[in-house]
């Protein structure tokens, strides 16, 4: 008999459909539109824009999608760099590679996200006076762009990091995909959102995301013209619709409007889900506090996060059992966890890049263990996750 027999399985983060979904998607097969720029399509990007207060959003495929034809509309093209946390999901860099520039990739700080201090560190010792451009010394690429990443939807520490860009004068790409609903508390961006204080933000509906369309993005901009811009690129670049006359190479991009009933259905319960993550949150933090060699991450001062995703350290000296033995352990129990990406400048495709400071990232990595963090996650869950983890302690 397996430890967890008659419990259910726990997985670590699962799509919640407990709104309009059903109705909104039937409205929209019985519409008969059911591709791109569909009613629900506005309707999702207007209320993406309520709630991120972006002037424009622009509904993609993917986030990955999002992030790609944001760097394209920030400029970056063949030859260039882009700064890049190296903690990060690997598809922030591949987009920078798919216009053929590389990732300078950048080591976290202790919110895991892009560290303000190293940022400095690398950009001073890489500007040109001469050109007045950033330069990437071991490469000679110019870089081009910055994006920082809102690691599991914690912000990241945005003030010194746009002083900085605007020093250099570099556009921000924030890559805002797991951060939908995050905001900054105090400090010059208080009560602004993830995702609004770059030129570009992005935003991913996937499977596990905290609202989902199954796959999907948005990526918003205060700019007109660069939202209109962004919209033509995903639409094939048509410019005669019936003569089918294209002035760009174009992408099929867009979101379906099937997926945005969806996405519209989710969106409206978002508050609801932010208030459970940040409830099962802080009864994490709270099942964790004390126990030696456990540390539970929690959200980074000056900010609301949306609580997206929860982090465990363990100090495998002081805890008795490492983050592989405790995720075996919790597998056996029938808990899904995960650890942390591996870095990106770890990865085989990124192996030659530029990589600055990445001592602590390979800590993070070595010690983190993602817990479950669905979005209607009962008490119940997290204190049988509280107590799979406790009853290791000292073993
Ligand atoms: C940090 C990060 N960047 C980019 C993406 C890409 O989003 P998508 O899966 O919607 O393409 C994701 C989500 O998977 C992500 O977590």
């Amino acid at each position: 008999m397996s430890s967890h027999e008659g419990e259910r399985h726990l997985p670590l983060s699962v799509p919640v459909v407990s709104g309009n979904e059903r109705a909104y998607v039937a409205d929209c097969l019985d519409s008969g539109w059911l591709s791109g720029a569909g009613a629900y399509v506005g309707r999702f990007e207007a209320a993406v824009c309520e709630v991120t207060g972006a002037a424009h959003a622009v509904a993609t495929a993917s986030g990955t999608a999002a992030l790609h034809v944001g760097l394209i509309l920030a400029g970056v093209g063949a030859g260039d760099a882009v700064i890049v946390p190296t903690v990060t999901f690997i598809a922030s860099a591949n987009a920078v590679r798919y216009v053929g520039a590389d990732p300078v990739l950048i080591g976290c700080d202790d919110r895991l996200g892009l560290d303000p201090v190293l940022l400095g560190e690398y950009l001073a010792a890489s500007a040109d006076s001469s050109s007045g451009l950033v330069v990437d010394r071991a490469s000679g690429r110019i870089v081009k762009a910055i994006m920082p990443v809102h690691v599991f939807g914690d912000p990241c520490d945005m003030e010194p990091i746009l002083a900085l860009a605007d020093r250099y004068g570099l556009p921000i790409i924030e890559d805002a995909t797991e951060s939908l609903g995050s905001t900054f508390s105090s400090g010059r961006f208080a009560g602004r959102s993830t995702g609004t204080l770059g030129r570009l933000g992005a935003f991913s509906f996937n499977g596990n995301k905290i609202i989902s369309t199954g796959s999907g993005g948005m990526l918003v901009t205060d700019d007109e013209g660069l939202a209109a811009r962004a919209r033509y690129l995903c639409a094939q670049a048509k410019d005669d619709p019936l003569r089918y006359v294209h002035g760009a190479v174009g992408f099929n991009y867009s979101l379906s409007n099937v997926s945005a009933a969806v996405g519209l259905g989710q969106i409206e319960t978002l508050a609801a889900r932010i208030d459970t993550k940040r409830a099962n949150r802080a009864r994490y933090a709270e099942g964790f506090d004390g126990v030696p060699g456990l540390h539970f991450m929690k959200a980074p001062d000056g900010t609301d996060p949306n609580c997206w995703f929860y982090s465990l350290l363990i100090e495998p000296a002081e805890f008795g059992s490492d983050r592989e033995q405790v995720m075996a352990h919790l597998a056996d129990a029938g808990i899904q966890t995960r650890p942390l990406w591996l870095p990106v400048h770890m990865q085989r495709p990124y192996a030659g890049c530029t990589v600055v400071g990445p001592e602590r990232a390979v800590w993070y990595w070595e010690r983190i263990l993602n817990l479950p963090c669905t979005s209607d996650l009962s008490e119940a869950d997290v204190d049988r996750v509280v107590r799979a983890v406790r009853s290791l302690a000292g073993s």
